[in-house]
C-alpha cells in the first residue's frame, strides 16, 4: 500500500499517518519531520530548509524530491509507505510519477480554515520522534512527555498564528491543486477531517477498502 495524505496544515495528516502506519505495519514518511530533524542536527539540508520553514514557506522542490527518492528506496519501504506532507506542489507530484513511484491512493483530509487555528494553538510535538499531540483532543498519558519514546513535548516554531496563516495561504495557492491532479488519475478520495480522530481513522480505512 502506497498512500499519500493530503491536507491543509493541521488537517491531521501526521496524527492519522501514525495510526494507519501502525495498523498496516508500514512506515510513515513525513517530510516535515525529516526536515525538522535535519535542522536539529545542523545538516546542510537543515540549514537550507530552516528559513523557509520558520516563515511558513515551502522548501524548494529539488530538496524535497531528493529526500523522498532516497527515503522510499530503503528496505523498510518494500511493502509500502505513507507519504505525509509530500507532494505539496504539482512539480513534486510529477517528480514522483517520473521516478516511476506509483501511488495506490491519495486521501485528502478536508477541513475548514476556521478550525485550524484552534488545533494549532493546542498542538504539542515530540522533540525526539515528531509525534503529534493536542492538549485537549489528544493529550499524552504524562503531561509534556511523548507516549511513544519518552521525548519532551514542545510547541512547533511555525505554529505561531501569523505563521499558521501564511502556511494556510501557501496551501491554498500551491498544494490544493494536487486534488485535481490526482482526481484525473482516479486516485483521489476525500475524508472529513473535522470529526474526532478515531472517526477520521475509520473513514480513511473505509476509503482504502480495509475493515477497521
Ligand atoms: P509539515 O510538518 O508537513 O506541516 P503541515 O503540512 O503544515 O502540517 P502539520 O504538521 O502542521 O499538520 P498535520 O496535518 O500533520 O496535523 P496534525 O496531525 O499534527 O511541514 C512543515 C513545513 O515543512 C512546511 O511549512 C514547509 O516549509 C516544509 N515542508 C514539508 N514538506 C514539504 C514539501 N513536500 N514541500 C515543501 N516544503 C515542505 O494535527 C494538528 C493538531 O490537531 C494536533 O495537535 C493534533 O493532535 C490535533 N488533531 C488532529 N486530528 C484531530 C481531530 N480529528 N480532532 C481534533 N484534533 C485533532
Ligand atoms: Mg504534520
Amino acid at each position: 500500500m502506497k498512500l499519500i495524505l493530503l491536507g491543509a496544515p493541521g488537517a491531521g495528516k501526521g496524527t492519522q499517518a501514525e495510526i494507519i502506519a501502525a495498523r498496516l505495519n508500514i512506515p510513515t514518511i513525513s517530510t516535515g519531520n525529516i526536515l525538522r530533524e535535519a535542522i536539529r542536527n545542523g545538516t546542510p539540508i537543515g540549514l537550507q530548509a530552516k528559513q523557509f520553514m520558520d516563515n511558513g514557506m515551502l522548501v524548494p522542490d529539488d530538496v524535497i524530491i531528493g529526500i523522498v527518492r532516497e527515503r522510499v528506496a530503503r528496505e523498510d519501504c518494500a511493502n509500502g509507505y505513507i507519504l505525509d506532507g509530500m507532494p505539496r506542489t504539482i512539480p513534486q507530484a510529477q517528480a514522483l510519477e517520473a521516478a516511476g513511484i506509483q501511488m495506490d491512493c491519495v486521501i485528502s483530509i478536508e477541513i475548514d480554515d476556521a478550525v485550524i487555528e484552534q488545533r494549532m494553538t493546542g498542538r504539542r510535538v515530540c522533540s525526539k520522534c515528531g509525534a503529534s499531540y493536542h492538549i485537549v483532543a489528544n493529550p499524552p498519558k504524562t503531561e509534556g512527555i511523548c507516549n511513544a519514546c519518552g521525548g519532551e513535548l514542545v510547541i512547533r516554531k511555525d505554529d505561531k498564528p501569523e505563521t499558521v496563516r501564511q502556511r494556510l495561504e501557501v496551501f491554498h495557492r500551491e498544494t490544493e491543486a494536487l486534488k485535481g491532479f490526482y482526481e484525473k488519475l482516479g486516485k483521489l478520495k476525500l475524508v472529513e477531517g473535522n470529526q474526532p480522530i478515531e472517526d477520521a481513522t475509520r473513514d480513511i480505512m473505509a476509503a482504502l477498502g480495509i475493515k477497521a
